[in-house]
């Protein structure tokens, strides 16, 4: 099948969908967007997180066909000051290692900082939950999240 759909902010049309590919496949596989990371493909690692309209979901549990008609929004569509401030304070903290996991926490810290600039460290723990990093032990992206809630509120 065919889907039409916004990938950050440009119309694109990918063909020859099969009925139970993922919106992650689709992106990485037709779309060429492979910053959206495949790692569980079960919604447990949050390595594949991306905006559809305006809600943080998990690209792997969502069908392709789901997309239709929708926005998308993908790390490398985070160009904003605010994703770029993300990015730079990941790689700022030292919070990135292999890497594998830091596209769906950068995506997921701008979601977080897009409804609270100025979370408590539980607040950043609840929010990055879903995201999985067997590489950093985690307070290294703990202190990337609090820089670039920093830097946005400057
Ligand atoms: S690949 Fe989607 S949550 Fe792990
Ligand atoms: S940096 Fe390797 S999984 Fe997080």
């Amino acid at each position: 099948m065919r889907v039409t759909l916004t990938v950050n902010d440009e119309a694109r049309v990918a063909d020859d969908v099969w009925p139970g590919e993922s919106l992650l496949s689709m992106l990485r596989e037709r779309l060429g967007l492979t910053g959206s990371k495949n790692a569980c493909e079960q919604g447990e690692c949050g390595s594949c997180s991306i905006y559809l309209d305006d809600t943080l979901v998990c690209s792997c549990l969502v069908a392709a066909g789901q997309a239709e008609g929708h926005r998308v929004r993908t790390v490398e569509g985070l160009t904003d000051g605010d994703g770029d401030a993300v990015k730079a304070a990941f790689v700022e903290a030292g919070a990135v290692q292999c890497g594998f996991c830091t596209p769906g926490l950068v995506v997921s810290t701008h979601a977080l900082l897009d409804r609270d600039a100025d979370p408590t460290d539980p607040d950043i723990r609840e929010a990055l939950a879903g995201n999985l990093c067997r590489c950093t032990g985690y307070e290294k992206i703990l202190d990337a999240v609090r820089l670039a809630a920093e830097r946005r509120r400057a």
